[in-house]
């Protein structure tokens, strides 16, 4: 079954309604892009930062939603806003620094100045120049809808969106065991690392969403030097005589998490000892305390995970990992991270990446500084062992994308794993949940969502 849009290229459906491939128009094609930010962008929820940035009143940062630039910003009253970056007298950019904290926003040009909360509260020579029926309240800043979950803040401008918790659905369950798995607040660790890179926001989105096709290429370095435990006999990860085993869980809105097991060599993840629970990269001292402060069902899901990534749809994505001394010093433990990043669109060919790294206050200071620093080593812009090697990629599809003829080349292709996964048994989070090690189930349900509401569906 072929599903084709004459007006941007084709998405391709398997007999089962899933993306097969998708063309490659929409990689490189700024037309495409613009109706991303109409259908894509405007009807979703996307994350903007953490509270953790805007402590006090008064306290912004400058973010981008959809095609727009917000102010996010504390007011005196306690509440976060994300404010339209535009006076609405002449449409000047108001903020001109990327954080900071003010009590006002006054405009450049001619004074206009809007308070922390995006009133319009001075206009200069309002009561001598102005008509008498000119209203300062009519004219204050467009605002989103804002709304804090767990610290993380997201934000919409479509007043029509369903809420955030019924926006992500079934996927804030993996969420939530995540963050109870750091037993207690989760801190963001300084202001975002940014860096713009080349290539569609897809592209990168769809990696964490479920590659991990890629470790053995891409990523061969990195296995060969111990990230995960020993170098293997054929050169892979792991420590020896266990393996590997991943779950892929999506949902119909797009979102995705793919958890990865150790499990003893040739068992399933029923077999993992429950009982006796671990969380690899954290101390082991602290297991019990880390299982203590979830659910039994989270507890089925987060013990002996030792990376887990996804996708919250659109452009959000999230890497817990625990990786090993190779990145650090030589009397480092198995260390995990948690890194978040958004990818915003530039341009259909360019993409802003921002990365968080988020720590467990339950944590240890020492270890806490350990869990920043291989974050920093590997997942982030100036990461070695992985980011380095995805962007090449990633800047290596741009430049043969842009540089074909239209109708050159095949598109592309999402049919890893389709009809090989085999529904968990007894899975304890919510949505599908499939084993499959080498799949691209997530990626599938990704752009699944995306054909959707770009009106692609067949
Ligand atoms: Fe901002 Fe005139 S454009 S005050
Ligand atoms: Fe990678």
């Amino acid at each position: 079954v072929m599903g084709f849009s004459r007006r941007r290229g084709s998405v391709s459906f398997g007999v089962d309604g899933s993306v097969r491939a998708v063309g490659r128009r929409a990689f490189i094609d700024d037309d495409v892009l613009g109706d991303e930010f109409d259908r894509v962008f405007h009807p979703s929820w996307q994350l903007l930062g953490f509270a953790d940035e805007v402590r006090e009143p008064g306290d912004y940062i400058v973010r981008t939603l959809g095609r727009d630039e917000v102010v996010v910003m504390r007011g005196e009253d306690g509440v976060v806003r994300a404010l339209h970056n535009s006076c609405t007298h002449r449409g000047t950019r108001l903020c001109r620094a990327s954080l900071g904290n003010a009590a006002h926003l006054r405009c450049s040009y001619h004074g206009w100045t809007f308070a922390n909360d995006g009133r319009l509260v001075g206009v200069p020579a309002l009561r001598s120049a102005y008509p008498a029926d000119f209203d300062p309240g009519g004219h204050g800043l467009p605002t989103a809808r804002v709304e804090d979950r767990r610290g993380f803040l997201f934000a919409t401008w479509d007043a029509g969106a369903p809420g955030l918790d019924e926006y992500l659905g079934e996927i804030g369950w993996y969420l939530d065991a995540f963050l109870d798995c750091g037993a207690g607040r989760w801190e963001v660790w300084g202001p975002p690392q940014r860096v713009r890179t080349r290539g569609n926001w897809k592209i990168p989105t769809d990696n964490f969403a479920g590659d991990g096709y890629h470790m053995r290429t891409t990523h061969q370095i990195a296995l060969q030097q111990g990230i995960y435990g020993d170098t293997l006999a054929d050169g892979t990860r792991g420590r020896s005589g266990t393996d590997l085993v991943a779950v892929n869980i999506a949902t119909p809105g797009g979102h995705s998490v793919r958890a990865g097991y150790v499990v003893e060599s040739g068992r399933s993840i029923d077999d993992r000892d429950l009982a006796a629970p671990e969380f690899p990269g954290y101390p082991p001292e602290r297991w019990a305390d880390l299982a203590a402060a979830q659910t039994p069902e989270q507890v089925r899901f987060t013990s002996h995970c030792e990376v887990a990534h996804g996708v919250l749809f659109p452009n959000t994505v999230f890497l817990s990992v625990a990786h090993d001394r190779a990145v650090g010093e030589d009397t480092d433990p198995l260390t995990r991270f948690l890194v978040v990043r958004t990818h915003v669109p530039i341009s259909a060919r360019e993409t802003e990446c921002l990365y968080w790294t988020l720590v467990p206050t339950a944590m240890d200071p020492e270890w806490r500084q350990r869990s920043y620093r291989f974050q920093a080593r590997t997942q982030s812009a100036g990461g070695i062992l992985f980011e380095m090697d995805d962007f090449e990629n990633f800047a290596r599809i741009d430049a043969a994308l842009a540089r074909s003829a239209p109708d050159r080349g095949a598109p592309v292709d999402l049919s890893l794993g389709a009809d090989r996964g085999v529904v968990a048994k007894d899975f304890p989070g919510p949505a599908r949940a499939e084993v499959g090690t080498l799949s691209e189930h997530n990626q599938r349900a990704f752009y699944r969502r995306w054909a959707e509401l770009m009106g692609e569906l067949p």
